[in-house]
């Protein structure tokens, strides 16, 4: 099967005439699919119940006879203002009581009665309307879930998600630890979200709110499914998850009820970072998908960095997208087609910039639609086969911790859960280490070792987990703020790391956040974080300039677990990961990705490099002896 290569397709926003020479643009491209109409709710469906569909029957013949696939989208992420009009009660209201006003996007709370009908009614309309078409390949519901609202609404739909969770409201007072500031509820109606509040809110309370608010829209995005799967019951259903700092969904819950898991991916680094975090947010997919083959649905073809928007450098936009599919992307993707001439993203690149088909953009756009010609799309499997790609080492990635550590009140505003996995994925990364993610309640027996990054929440079967794991032989790093709190998050008393204790053999009788640097022998730098802690069991590997134990290592049953109490630089990190046995021999910026049947090799360096890779390679059909161009890639079957 080819890769899936294209992007979001907009085209209500230009004449008609645009549309062929779009169709033609995206044949000399390569493109083989579109992501149509995630916006178009207000084109689609003018007045309640009333159907404009003929623009969109014109569009997906246009594809159709072009031999595009379609990605067609159920709207749902853009109500139309008549909606809004209408239903005032189904506008999003801030934390600070504030109910926002039509005007951009996401504007709705997606527990408003009136907000999931009118999105039922669209789905089934598209989905009756389209169910034969012959450009229609997939279904993409919504856009990047993670509105939360605060509304009525929201609270009512919350205290029936705190009911199913807690059964009474002794339980809940107890997890919520309402005995604090008089906080005891004594009927749910006195529960409410976290809404503006005088000082600190419940923890307890804003955790189990964003679990909720990813309850909440999965059971929105599960409806739609429905509905799409009983129209269209062989065309898969999914939905492009946002990544970096925006986490609103817990994505392993998400990922076992979308068909195929999708993600956007727009690094906030440039050059080596970029490349960084392009892997990692890859490798994050294939992991949230099991493993399995997965899809890039959003890229850019330049860098959209707050204040800044600037194009990718040559042949960035290939490095990045070649690293998505050695990471088992089925294509990709981007958005948009062509770069809007107004509206709120009149600046967001795209695969035919402003300037038109004559820009280097464009040229980039249709060699890489070349390449990926000849790049044969990653092998599907059994679902209990083996993964596309083999990773030794994981990182444990849990939402419900990283929430907890986003909290209110906690001993240090710089703990940061996604720069300490960023941090453990780079560093494994730069040695060409191959890592995967995994969540802490995982079967992790195969993985030579797991990189515990700052996860405050872990629960007493997380805990077992990681104890079994490492008495079976495995060897666990764990970094500082881990194993703290239980779900509620309630802290585990009588020493830190509560749930770790045993398994680390040491006791942390204080934190002391660190407002400056210092320097650990042989370590180097460390920051934001230290603590006084006690060897129970365990051996120090680096000490504090007092001479505490800073790094620690205990042997349990056949295993290692290895503890670091501050937050090091990178090559400090590297040098307990050293300790641990975790040191590769690959290049920085030189990435070999191996796939069952073929071998992906990047120089992201702007050197000729060496790689241990030999064959044909499948883009160029010329021999590989062992080294890459600068800034070059091959793919090489095995
Ligand atoms: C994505 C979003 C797109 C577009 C893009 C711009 O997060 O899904 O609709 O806004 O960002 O970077």
């Amino acid at each position: 099967m080819r890769l899936w290569y294209g992007g979001d397709y907009n085209p209500e926003q230009w004449s008609e005439e645009v549309w062929a020479e779009d169709v033609a643009l995206m044949r000399r491209a390569g493109v083989t699919l579109v992501t149509v109409g995630v916006f178009s709710w207000s084109r689609l469906e003018p007045s309640e119940g009333r159907y404009t569909f003929g623009w969109l029957d014109r569009v997906l013949d246009l594809l159709a006879d072009g031999g595009i696939g379609v990605d067609l989208a159920v709207p749902t992420a853009s109500p139309p203002p008549w909606f809004s009009l209408a239903h005032p009660d189904a506008l999003t209201v801030t934390r600070d009581g504030v109910r926002l006003t039509h005007g951009s996007r996401d504007t709705y709370c997606v527990s408003a009665p009136a907000y999931r009908e009118a999105s039922s009614r669209i789905t089934r309309a598209l989905s009756e309307r389209y169910r034969d078409h012959p450009a229609l390949a997939m279904w993409h519901v919504h856009n990047e879930y993670g509105t939360p609202c605060h509304c009525d609404h929201a609270a009512a739909a919350f205290r029936a998600w705190l009911r199913k969770r807690y059964g009474g409201l002794d339980a809940l007072n107890d997890a919520w630890t309402t005995a604090f500031w008089g906080q005891h509820y004594s009927d749910w109606a006195q529960i409410t979200p976290p809404r503006a509040t005088q000082y600190l809110p419940n923890p307890a309370q804003a955790l189990d709110f964003r679990r909720f608010v990813s309850d909440e829209m999965l059971a929105h995005f599960a409806e739609q499914r429905d509905l799409l799967r009983e129209a269209t019951p062989g065309v898969p259903v999914t939905t492009n998850y946002v990544l970096a700092g925006w986490a609103c969904v817990d994505h392993w819950k998400w990922s076992r009820e979308v068909d195929l898991v999708a993600i956007d991916d727009y690094p906030s680094g440039q050059g080596m970072a970029a490349a960084e975090q392009t892997a990692f947010a890859a490798d994050l997919a294939r992991s949230w998908a099991g493993g399995r083959p997965w899809l890039l649905m959003e890229q850019a073809t330049g860098y959209v960095l707050g204040p800044r928007t600037s194009p990718k450098e040559p042949g960035e936009i290939a490095r990045h997208s070649l690293q998505h599919v050695a990471r088992g992307s089925k294509g990709a993707m981007f958005f948009q087609w062509r770069a809007s001439r107004g509206g709120a993203e009149q600046w967001h690149p795209g695969m035919v910039p402003h300037t038109g088909p004559d820009s280097r953009v464009f040229r980039e756009i249709c060699a890489l639609g070349e390449a990926l010609k000849r790049v044969p799309a990653p092998l599907d499997g059994p679902l209990d086969g083996p993964p596309v790609v083999e990773a030794e080492v994981a990182i444990l990635w849990d939402e419900e911790a990283w929430w907890a550590v986003q909290g209110p009140g906690l001993p240090s505003a710089e703990i940061d859960y996604l720069a300490a996995a960023e941090q453990a994925h780079r560093v494994l990364w730069r040695q060409g280490l191959a890592a995967c993610f995994a969540h802490p309640s995982h079967d992790l027996s195969a993985y030579r070792a797991v990189l515990v990054p700052s996860l405050y929440l872990i629960s007493d079967e997380a805990a077992r987990n990681l104890a079994a794991y490492v008495e079976g032989g495995g060897t666990l790093v764990v970094s500082f703020f881990s194993g703290i709190a239980d779900e509620h998050p309630r802290i585990r008393l009588g020493g830190y790391p509560g749930a770790l204790r045993e398994i680390l053999g040491i006791r942390v009788e204080e934190f002391r956040p660190l407002a400056d640097a210092i320097e650990l022998p042989e370590f180097g730098r460390a920051t934001v974080w230290s603590e006084v802690v006690h060897l129970d069991g365990a051996e120090t590997v680096a000490r504090y300039p007092g001479g505490g134990p800073a790094v620690t290592c205990h042997r349990l049953g056949g295993g290692t677990a290895w503890y670091v109490s501050t937050r090091l630089d990178d090559p400090g990190y590297a040098r307990v990961l050293a300790h641990a046995g975790l040191a590769g021999s690959g290049t920085p910026g030189v990435e070999v990705v191996r796939q069952r049947d073929r071998i992906f090799a990047i120089n992201h360096t702007e050197d000729e490099q060496p790689v241990p890779v030999d064959g044909t390679d499948l883009i160029t059909g010329k021999p590989v002896d062992g080294r890459l161009d600068p800034g070059g890639y091959v793919v090489v079957p095995l």
